[in-house]
This record gives C-alpha cells, structure tokens and sequence, in this order.
C-alpha cells in the first residue's frame, strides 16, 4: 500500500522546490532579474559586481561632481586600476549597450535616468545582437 502522508509531503517538497525561484525573487530587489547584456571581452566592473548594482547611481553623481568642479578626474577603481570619470567614455566603452544592459534594469524598476538628454549612448548595434 502506498502510505498517503509521505506522498502529500513529498508532493509539497516537491512544489515549493520547483516554485522556490519564483517566492525567493519576491523578496529581493526585482532589479535584478533582467537578462542583462554583459561585456564579453571584460571580466569585471570597476568594482565589485554587488556594489555596483546598489552603488552606481551615487558614483556617477560622484564623478560628475568631481569633474564638473574639479575638472577631468581620475578615479581609483577595485585593485587599483584608473579610469577617467566618465560616464561615456568609461561605463559606455565597457557596456557598449545602452538598450540591453542600463534601459532592462531601469525598465524593471520603473527608473527613467534623464542623463541621456546630453550624454550620448553608445550607438545600438541592429537588433541589440553584437
Ligand atoms: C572595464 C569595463 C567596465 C567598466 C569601465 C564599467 N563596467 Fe560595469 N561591469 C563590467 C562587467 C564585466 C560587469 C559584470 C561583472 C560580473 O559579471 O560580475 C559589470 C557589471 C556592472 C553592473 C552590475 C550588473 C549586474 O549584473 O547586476 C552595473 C550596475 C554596472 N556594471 C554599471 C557600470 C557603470 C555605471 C559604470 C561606469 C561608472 C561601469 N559599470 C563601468 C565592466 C565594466
Ligand atoms: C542591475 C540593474 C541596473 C543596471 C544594470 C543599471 N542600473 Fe542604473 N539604476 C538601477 C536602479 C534599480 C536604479 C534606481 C535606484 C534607486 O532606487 O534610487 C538606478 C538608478 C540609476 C541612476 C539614478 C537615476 C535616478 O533617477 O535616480 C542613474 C544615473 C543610473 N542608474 C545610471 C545607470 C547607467 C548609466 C547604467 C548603464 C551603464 C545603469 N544605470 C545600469 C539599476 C540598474
Ligand atoms: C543638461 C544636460 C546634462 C544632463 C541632463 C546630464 N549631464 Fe552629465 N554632464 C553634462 C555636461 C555639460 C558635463 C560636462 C562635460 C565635461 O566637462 O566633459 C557633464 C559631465 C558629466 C560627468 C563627468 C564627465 C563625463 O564625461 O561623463 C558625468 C559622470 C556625468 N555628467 C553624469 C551624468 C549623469 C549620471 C546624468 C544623469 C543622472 C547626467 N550626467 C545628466 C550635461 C548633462
């Protein structure tokens, strides 16, 4: 005979491992769900990947604080390597996909940044396939 309690219990294990993607994403930030276009040719951002994804809002107000005042800056990235303070030349020589990598988070999250009302975005490639 089948014993019906293990059944039943195994069942729900079985449901909650298979919708566990599902609830878990519920309580994180939905920004980070997006397929995002990665560069393929770098490994890693100027700093680590996780800060990055809170912090880089705050560090583009940084760095055009510190340029816009200061003039052309020079920032100390993870590891010690140097970049020039610039959204279009720094962030958009890495992330050459404006549409693909910045615009699926931000569309995710209901964000709209009107820095592109000046700054220039990199130039899409047709169909964002590269
Ligand atoms: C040298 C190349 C390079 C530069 C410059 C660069 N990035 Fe990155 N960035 C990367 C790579 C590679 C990753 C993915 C790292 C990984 O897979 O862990 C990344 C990841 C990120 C992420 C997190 C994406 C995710 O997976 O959630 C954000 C946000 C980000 N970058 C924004 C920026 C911004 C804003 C700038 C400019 C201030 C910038 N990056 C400059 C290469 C770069
Ligand atoms: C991993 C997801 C993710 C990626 C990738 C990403 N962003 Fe964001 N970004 C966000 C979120 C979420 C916010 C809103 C943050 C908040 O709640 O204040 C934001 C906010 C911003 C803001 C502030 C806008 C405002 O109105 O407060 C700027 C500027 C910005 N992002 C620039 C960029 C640029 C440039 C790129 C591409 C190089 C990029 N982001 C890529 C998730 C992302
Ligand atoms: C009204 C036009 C305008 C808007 C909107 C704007 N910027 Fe700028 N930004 C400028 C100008 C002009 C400079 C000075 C350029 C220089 O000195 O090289 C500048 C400089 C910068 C710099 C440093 C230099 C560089 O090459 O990137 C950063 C970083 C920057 N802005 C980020 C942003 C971000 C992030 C946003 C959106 C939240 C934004 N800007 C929105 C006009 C604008």
């Amino acid at each position: 005979m089948y014993d019906a309690g293990k059944i039943l219990i195994g069942l729900v294990i079985f449901l909650l491992l298979l919708t566990f993607p599902f609830w878990f994403s519920l309580g994180q930030a939905s920004y980070e769900s997006p397929d995002l276009q990665l560069p393929e040719d770098k490994e890693e951002c100027i700093e680590d990947t996780e800060w990055m994804r809170k912090n880089h809002m705050q560090l583009l107000d940084d760095w055009r604080d510190t340029v816009v005042r200061e003039g052309k800056s020079i920032y100390i990235g993870k590891g010690g390597k140097k970049y020039d303070m610039s959204l279009q030349k720094t962030c958009m020589d890495c992330h050459t996909s404006k549409e693909e990598f910045c615009d699926k988070c931000h569309n995710t999250a209901s964000v709209d940044p009107y820095c592109w009302d000046c700054h220039v975005a990199p130039e899409e490639v047709a169909n964002g396939q590269q």
